[in-house]
């Protein structure tokens, strides 16, 4: 790891302080299709403090989340996450929820019914381990977080399942500036090969003009980008070259520096 006085893989501390977030949650999950992640296997990459990874794991009634990420203290403070977010939330009501129909009910638990006030006064409740099948699938149990340079190494344990879902957000530009070109092509190819069939990757870039700020954190940065021939504009060329099949363009979520388009793109599914 670099000194932790410089992010060169974006693994800012105290990054979602700085994100503009909706009081209802990310700004990004809210432009994706409501039931997009409902009963599905989702790997978050470059995950941080996991905000984003709790956020699909508590309310979107995701199966099982995994965030990974390169730095191991914000591997741990994400593990912290889930543990208030398990500690703010409303009693978990016995009795099925509506998985097994066509149409999943979304967002019936409230995940701010205590006090955050309670959580700074006394700690965080500890989680008891699931008790049923079904349990394990519900927020805290259905998230995990994982330290692990995704792209050179992915996370056997976790990818040998195949995902439904795969979400890359703001992560592109640190993934391109420390692995090159090449990095950017087998980060995009690793991810084809984690999805399963007609499974969906959420992609979120950062412009080449942000490039800039990021290159002088280290020489390392400012070497490797100088060898880049790649640029963002160029990467949906490079996931159709790899195998997705199609994309869907959702939006320029965020505000400021962090309006970036989001899409989704499509691995084939079996014919
Ligand atoms: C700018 S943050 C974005 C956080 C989050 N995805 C979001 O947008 O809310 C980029 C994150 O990607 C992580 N990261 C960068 N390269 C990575 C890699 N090769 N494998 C896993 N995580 C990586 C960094 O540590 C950092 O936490």
């Amino acid at each position: 790891m670099p000194p932790k006085t410089v992010p060169i893989h974006g693994n800012y501390h105290g990054y979602y302080s700085k994100r503009v977030t909706d009081a209802e949650g990310d700004v990004r999950l809210a432009l994706l299709p409501p039931d997009l992640f409902a009963d599905k296997r989702v790997l978050d990459v470059g995950c941080n403090e996991g905000w984003v990874t709790c956020e699909i794991a508590q309310t979107r009634h995701a199966r099982e989340v995994v965030g990974v990420d390169i730095d191991p203290e914000l591997v741990s403070l994400a593990w912290k996450r889930r543990k208030l977010l398990w500690s703010t939330q409303a009693p978990i009501r016995s009795g099925k929820r509506k998985r097994d129909t066509d149409e999943p009910e979304l967002a019936s638990l409230d995940p701010h019914y205590f006090p955050a006030a309670m959580h700074h006064i006394f700690g965080p409740l500890s989680v008891p381990p699931a008790r049923t099948e079904d349990e394990k699938t519900r927020f805290p149990h259905n998230v995990a977080f994982v330290s692990a340079d995704w792209v050179n190494n992915g996370c056997p344990a976790f990818d040998a399942q195949g995902y439904d879902v795969v979400l890359a957000l703001s992560v592109t530009k640190w993934i391109h500036l420390n692995d090159g070109d090449e990095g950017i092509r087998a980060f995009f190819t690793r991810v084809l090969a984690a999805l399963r069939e007609g499974g969906t990757f959420v992609l979120e870039i950062q412009p080449w003009d942000s490039y800039a700020k990021a290159r002088r954190m280290h020489p390392k940065l400012k070497e490797n980008s100088a060898k880049l021939q790649l640029r963002p504009d160029a990467f949906g060329d490079v996931l159709k070259e790899v195998g997705f099949i199609e994309d869907e363009f959702l939006g320029v979520p965020g505000e400021g520096g962090f309006a970036r388009p989001l899409r989704m793109y499509t691995k084939a599914p079996l014919s």
